[in-house]
């Protein structure tokens, strides 16, 4: 085994034991403002009327499609209810966003420096990735009074490889607290439970959850604890580990800028929903360090 260059013997022993690990100051509180300024700036310059947000079929199937193709590029997604019966949006759009994603890492210069950094490979090597690579970024609002639940689940579901190695690297851009809807998630549940089912593309429009065992996911959520982290705080997610947050019915918004990454000694499966076009391939945190 590589010695350990970043993370303590006790934090990797935390972390296997949980399948999560709270880093405080990750961040500065200096670079976190940027990021959130960075956000809002994208979010003023996008234009509703590219995304379909309707629930009828055929916009359902745009939607998906719209959803599909921002693996590559910066896209914004609006919160379920941001939406009247008419079509009118109930809140400003500023808060009426869920989330902005996939490819910030990748496209944003002010997200590609904090995203590409020695510190996180030195962390991903800690963990035992040879190759850390990051698939996706996303920036997430949870917005006041509207934030919605976000069910329990594994993010391996949405990013498979075989072995898993898919993991999470959340990062708060503000306090999150059980009042705005900080995570839960459940001790050593990454260890207990079997991947049951993985998300996958049908084609370019559509998507589906396809079964990897007969068993019925049965998590015991009563074992769910908060984790509660301050603005720039860091918690690192096993792909396997279940985890959910509440609503946020407070009148705080709670940021978090999520990055996912997998071991790019392993295959990126084809069935996956997120694909990138052969001009825009993933790449190691070791070739962009290496080419910066
Ligand atoms: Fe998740």
């Amino acid at each position: 085994m590589q010695p350990s260059t970043f993370l303590s013997e006790s934090q990797l022993a935390e972390y296997s034991k949980n399948g999560f690990l709270v880093l405080p100051n990750f961040i500065q509180p200096e670079m976190v403002d940027k990021l959130r300024n960075e956000a809002k700036a994208i979010v003023a310059n996008f234009n509703p009327e590219n995304v379909s947000i309707f629930s009828t079929k055929s916009q359902e199937k745009k939607s998906d499609a719209y959803f599909l193709k921002s693996g590559g590029n910066i896209s914004c997604f609006f919160e379920e209810d941001a939406f009247d019966a008419s079509g009118t949006l109930r809140v400003e759009k500023s808060l009426a966003i869920n989330k902005i994603g996939h490819a910030l890492h990748d496209l944003n210069p002010q997200f590609n420096k904090v995203s590409y950094t020695q510190k996180l490979q030195q962390i991903m090597h800690d963990l035992g990735f040879s190759s850390p690579m990051i698939v996706q970024s996303q920036y997430i609002f949870k917005q006041p009074k509207i934030g919605g639940l976000v069910n329990p689940h594994m993010d391996a579901v949405f990013l498979y490889t075989n072995p898993i190695s898919c993991t999470g690297i959340w990062i708060a851009m503000e306090d999150a607290t059980i009042q705005n809807g900080c995570l839960h998630a459940i001790p050593g549940s990454h260890k207990e439970y079997p991947l049951t089912r993985r998300f996958i593309r049908n084609d370019t429009i559509s998507t589906s959850f396809e079964k990897l065992a007969e068993k019925e996911d049965a998590w015991d959520l009563n074992r769910l604890v908060p984790l509660e982290v301050k603005k720039g705080d860091m918690i690192i997610l096993h792909g396997k580990c279940v985890h959910l947050s509440y609503e946020n019915s407070s009148e705080n918004s709670r940021h978090a800028y999520v990055l996912h990454l997998i071991d790019g000694k392993y295959e990126w499966d084809q069935k996956n929903w997120l694909q990138r076009d052969t001009s825009f391939p993933f790449t190691t945190i070791g070739n962009v360090l290496a080419n910066s």
